[in-house]
C-alpha cells in the first residue's frame, strides 16, 4: 500500500533539477504526479527529458521519499478499511451478501446473461450513492448505449431522492470504442482534480463489450488482454486511491466444452477477474428473480441472494 497523501501538494518544479523546460517536457510525456515519477525507470525518464541518469535519479529518490513508499503495518491498513464506506441496496439480501453493501475503494465486477439485471444494478448504484453520501458523484461510462435518466427518474422516487437533483450528480459519458473507454477512465481524475467533484461510484457498462467485439479471433488475442489489464490497472488504482465504488458489467460466454455446472464464463478472462475485488455471477431465477452468487471474495463467504427488479427499486423475494 502506498501512501498518497501529499500528491496534491505536488508541482513538478519542486523536483530537484528541475526547471521550466524540463517541467514541461516532464508533464507532456505524461509524467505529472509523484507517483508516475516514482515509479518510472530512470531510462524512461532519461528519454522523456533528455537530462543524464544521476539528475533522473536524484528525482526520482525524491519522488520517492515524497511518497513514504514502503510497507504499512497491519494496523495502518485496518484504519483503512474504516473509511471503506458501502452503498445500499433497497434489498437487504443482496447487500448482505456484498458483506453490508456495495464498497468504495473496491471494484465490483458483475457478470451474466443478458437481461440478468447488470444494467439495473448500476442504475440502482448511481442513485443509492446519494443516501450514502449525499451531494457526491456518480460517473457512468455507457457503452452500450443503456443508461436511461427516466429510470433513475423511477428510482430516485422509489428511494424518496429528488429525482432532478440525483440526475444532476450523474456525470454520463458514451463510449464509442475501446480507446475512448480508456480515456474516459483515465479523464476521471481530472473530474476529481480539476473540477473538484467528489466522485464516489464509477459505472463502466459493459467493460468488455467493446474489447470483445474489436478482438476477433485469436490472433489479437494477447493485444486485447494487454488493453484490458491497463484498463483495469487505471480503475483499480481510481478505487484505490479516491475511495470510489467501481462498479463494471462483464458478458459471458458460452463455453460448450464445459458438460458440468454452468457452461458460461466471464469475458476477459483472468485479467478481468485478478483486478476485480468482488464478483458477482447473476443469472434469471424463477418467476422473474434474479440470484446473484458471489465468487472468490477475499474474506466473505460464497453464497447466494435471491431478488427482484421493480419499478422503484430491487425488492427482497
Ligand atoms: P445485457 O446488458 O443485455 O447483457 O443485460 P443486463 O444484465 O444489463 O440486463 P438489464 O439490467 O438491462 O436487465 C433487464 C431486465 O430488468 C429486464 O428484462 C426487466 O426484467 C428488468 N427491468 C428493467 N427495467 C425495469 C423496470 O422499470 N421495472 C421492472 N419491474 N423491471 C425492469
Ligand atoms: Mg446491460
Amino acid at each position: 500500500m502506498i501512501e498518497i497523501a501529499k500528491n496534491d501538494e505536488f508541482k513538478i518544479s519542486d523536483l530537484p533539477g528541475v526547471g521550466l523546460a524540463t517541467a514541461t517536457k516532464l508533464q507532456e510525456g505524461g509524467y505529472d504526479n509523484l507517483m508516475a515519477i516514482a515509479v518510472a525507470s530512470p531510462a524512461e525518464l532519461e528519454e522523456a527529458t533528455g537530462l543524464g541518469t544521476a539528475i533522473v535519479r536524484k528525482m526520482i529518490n525524491y519522488a520517492r521519499d515524497k511518497l513514504k513508499m514502503g510497507f504499512q503495518s497491519g494496523a495502518d491498513l485496518l484504519e483503512r478499511r474504516s473509511q471503506v464506506l458501502r452503498i445500499l441496496t433497497s434489498s437487504e439480501a443482496l447487500n448482505k451478501l456484498m458483506g453490508g453493501g456495495f464498497e468504495t475503494g473496491s471494484i465490483v465486477e458483475a457478470f451474466g446473461e443478458f437481461g440478468s439485471g447488470k444494467t439495473q444494478i448500476a442504475h440502482v448504484l448511481a442513485v443509492m450513492v446519494q443516501k450514502l453520501d449525499p451531494g457526491c458523484y456518480a460517473v457512468y461510462i455507457d457503452t452500450e448505449n443503456t443508461f436511461r435518466p427516466e429510470r433513475i427518474e423511477q428510482l430516485s422516487k422509489g428511494a424518496g431522492l429528488d429525482p432532478k437533483d440525483v440526475l444532476e450528480h450523474i456525470k454520463v459519458a458514451r463510449a464509442y470504442n475501446s480507446d475512448h473507454q480508456m480515456l474516459l477512465a483515465e479523464k476521471v481524475e481530472d473530474l476529481m482534480k480539476e473540477d473538484k467533484l467528489r466522485v464516489r461510484l464509477l459505472v463502466v457498462d459493459s467493460l468488455t463489450a467493446h474489447f470483445r467485439a474489436e478482438f476477433i479471433g485469436r490472433g489479437t488475442l494477447a493485444e486485447r488482454q494487454q488493453k484490458l489489464n491497463r484498463h483495469m490497472h487505471t480503475l483499480m488504482r481510481l478505487a484505490d486511491t479516491n475511495n470510489i465504488c467501481v462498479f463494471v458489467t462483464n458478458q459471458v460466454m458460452a463455453t460448450p466444452d464445459v458438460f458440468f455446472g454452468d457452461p458460461t464464463k466471464a469475458i476477459g478472462g483472468h485479467i478481468v477477474a485478478h483486478a476485480s475485488t468482488y464478483r458477482i455471477y447473476l443469472r434469471k431465477g424463477k418467476k422473474g428473480c434474479r440470484v446473484a452468487k458471489l465468487i472468490d471474495s477475499p474474506h466473505l463467504p460464497e453464497g447466494e441472494a435471491g431478488f427482484m427488479v421493480k419499478e422503484e427499486g430491487l425488492e427482497d423475494i
